[in-house]
């Protein structure tokens, strides 16, 4: 029997209280969120990013008319800007009627379009050839067929200019190529050669893929944390400049992300590939705005997090970031007289982004240093804008001793809040629903920024609600939460279970989605107490010794034992349907044989789904094991 009280009132509970988590993962932003059609368009893949990729990364040589021409991408002074370094220099030495150029293939299996829609091209050229150069810029099938009517474009003059032009596709199609040819003899070049859909979400210039952003919106969120994860805290953290000799490899630094497309830096990404920073960070704080969210960023606190445990003793590189923290407050929120208050109108917001939160730090693995390095960032942040809540952090959960000694300094800091994530089986969500009922009331806040149970199936996303309700009573300490991570392309992951999934034309939200959905569209004003009374069920026995090993089981699925023989995988298939759900390699993890040949579930549990905590007892949950001989 379950009793509420309508009149006991519980905590309130914030509209921010679920959010999403974006993060340059699995291709989320370039060949994803970010509706930028053509791959690599500014020349700057680097091996750095990947070890498979080059200046020429996506690009083909091309010609018609038997073109003749040479191509090269050069990282010479006539470059277009400072920061991009890199451009695409084309000799031609076309005979009449030829022209000679590249091929782009895209993201994925190419360029998705769709029949009667319009497709904006750009492109920085110059040229040396005296009468300038025609450029024939065409849409078509890797076959050759046509996709729309070409556009065509003069390249008048030897200084870089941005040429313009519109194609309506005349087919649908997830696989398209664009080619841009030049005619004539003489050096062309071009950088930031571009394709945007039209049709992005809210019509926005340099905007959004219409379906993932749409999907995103449709989950009403509360908050939008952003960019990273451990693209924020990881790499170097100097800046890209001569000074820095060209950094590659940097922690995510807001800075590099605004201003004009052209003159944005590009950077290796974390999760191994390149990031255009077209979608920059004022990109974000209009996505949140569009999306009815509060932004949330999260800045590098010069620790190198993420399993990486490096700490920069860099006083004066620490004060930099410190005040580009402080100048990030002021592009979000300052007065447009201001100096990053202006940028932000001159990108065409001239109101501020109402930025109340921000995270300083991802997941870090040194308590002392960290803590050392927030507390400078907090007390700075403060000191100008004593309302802002300043997230600290806790690094990653599964590390025991590193939670609880930020915990610890946390408490110590008297921080205002602090960011936790974990990633674990649906039983571990289902077992630990209570988390937050302990915690000190007096303490820090709670921001959940990340989490998620460990598969995409519909018991992932029921785990995961059943949890959420165990967030939702402790309101009055868990401010905020975030399933993690929010996209992935199919053909670029890093990292699974995720939220949405999608390819080059297509979308689509997992259980885990449909359940954030839920939960973000109806979050109430206040917690209702409740009482739960009755009769608690025997649990059933686990049942089910199959195969090679034999079984000892007791009514709990916690007292589980397990015995076997070297060499075997234990199978655990937790709905009793036949199919394996969970499973955990023992070969790999010792002897089969333990002193008395008997697992616990201690032993066998760490890298597996299934068995990695108390499961729900078996009344609910019915569970059966088997093992087999692999080898
Ligand atoms: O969400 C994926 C990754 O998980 C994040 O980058 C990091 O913060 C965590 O380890």
């Amino acid at each position: 029997t379950i009793t509420a009280d309508p009149a006991a009132k519980g905590a309130a509970i914030d509209d921010t209280m679920y959010g999403i988590f974006f993060e340059d993962i699995n291709f989320a932003a370039d060949g994803g969120i970010y509706a930028e059609l053509v791959r690599n368009r500014s020349f700057e893949f680097l091996p750095v990013d990947n070890r498979d990729y080059h200046g020429l990364t996506a690009w083909s040589p091309a010609a018609t008319g038997g073109g003749k021409g040479t191509l090269k991408t050069v990282n010479g002074d006539a470059r277009l800007n400072e920061r991009n370094r890199t451009y695409l220099e084309l000799g031609l030495a076309n005979p009449a009627g030829g022209a000679y150029g590249v091929t782009n293939s895209g993201y994925n299996t190419g360029i998705a379009l769709q029949e009667g829609k319009s497709y904006d091209f750009s492109v920085w050229a110059r040229s040396d050839a005296s009468g300038g150069t025609p450029l024939t810029i065409s849409l078509h099938s890797e076959a050759g067929a046509a996709l729309a009517q070409p556009v065509t474009l003069q390249v008048q003059g030897d200084t870089w200019t941005k040429y313009t032009g519109t194609f309506t596709a005349t087919a649908t199609t997830d696989a398209a190529r664009l080619s841009v040819l030049g005619a004539g003899s003489g050096t062309v070049r071009l950088d930031m050669v571009s394709l945007f859909p039209r049709d992005t979400f809210k019509g926005r210039a340099n905007g959004l893929r219409k379906d993932l952003a749409e999907k995103v919106a449709a989950l009403n969120p509360g908050f939008v944390r952003f960019p990273g994860g451990c693209i924020v805290n990881v790499n170097s953290h100097y800046g890209y400049d001569a000074s820095s000799n060209w950094e590659r490899a940097r922690s995510y630094q807001w800075k590099d992300t605004v201003g004009p497309v052209e003159t944005r830096a590009t950077n290796a990404n974390f999760w191994g590939y390149n990031q255009s920073y077209g979608l920059g960070y004022f990109e974000y704080f209009q996505f949140a705005e569009d999306v009815g969210a509060m932004p949330l960023p999260v800045v590098p606190a010069l620790l190198t997090g993420c399993g990486q445990n490096r700490a920069t003793e860099d006083e004066a590189l620490l004060q930099r970031h410190i005040q580009d923290t402080l100048d990030l407050i002021e592009f979000a929120n300052g007065p447009v007289t201001s100096t990053w208050g202006k940028l932000r109108a001159d990108m065409g917001h001239p109101e501020p982004f109402g930025l109340t939160h921000i995270g300083v730090g991802n997941e870090e693995n040194l308590p002392t240093e960290y803590a050392r390095n927030f507390v400078k960032f907090r007390d700075a942040i403060k000191a100008k804008h004593p309302d802002i809540v300043v997230i600290s952090n806790s690094g990653p959960d599964d590390q025991g001793f590193v939670f609880d000694e930020h915990w610890k300094n946390n408490r110590a800091n008297d921080v205002d809040m602090v960011d936790e994530h974990y990633y674990n089986s649906p039983a571990w969500f289902l077992q630990n629903n209570a988390r937050y009922d302990s915690y000190d009331r007096n303490g820090p806040k709670v921001f959940l920024g990340e989490y998620a149970s460990l598969d995409n199936k519909l018991f992932n996303g029921l785990a995961e609600a059943a949890f959420m309700t165990g967030l939702e009573r402790n309101a009055d300490v868990v401010k905020m939460a975030s399933y993690a991570p929010l996209l992935a392309n199919v053909d670029h992951v890093q990292w699974r279970p995720d939220m949405i999934w999608f390819d080059n034309d297509q979308s689509w939200g997992s259980a885990s989605y449909e359940v954030q959905k839920l939960m973000m569209n109806n979050v109430g004003d206040r917690v209702v107490p409740t009482r739960a009374s009755g009769k608690v069920a025997k649990p059933k026995p686990i049942t089910g010794a199959v195969g090679l090993s034999t079984w000892a089981t007791s009514a709990k699925y916690d007292d589980v034992k397990v015995t076997g023989t070297d060499g075997a995988t234990l199978f655990a298939d937790d709905f009793n349907d036949g199919n394996d759900e969970g499973w955990t390699n023992l070969a790999g993890r010792g002897a089969w044989s333990a002193a008395d040949g008997t697992y616990t579930q201690s032993d066998v549990g760490a890298e597996n789904t299934l068995v990695r905590g108390p499961v729900l007892n078996a009344e609910n949950y019915d569970i059966s094991l088997k093992a087999t001989k692999t080898a």
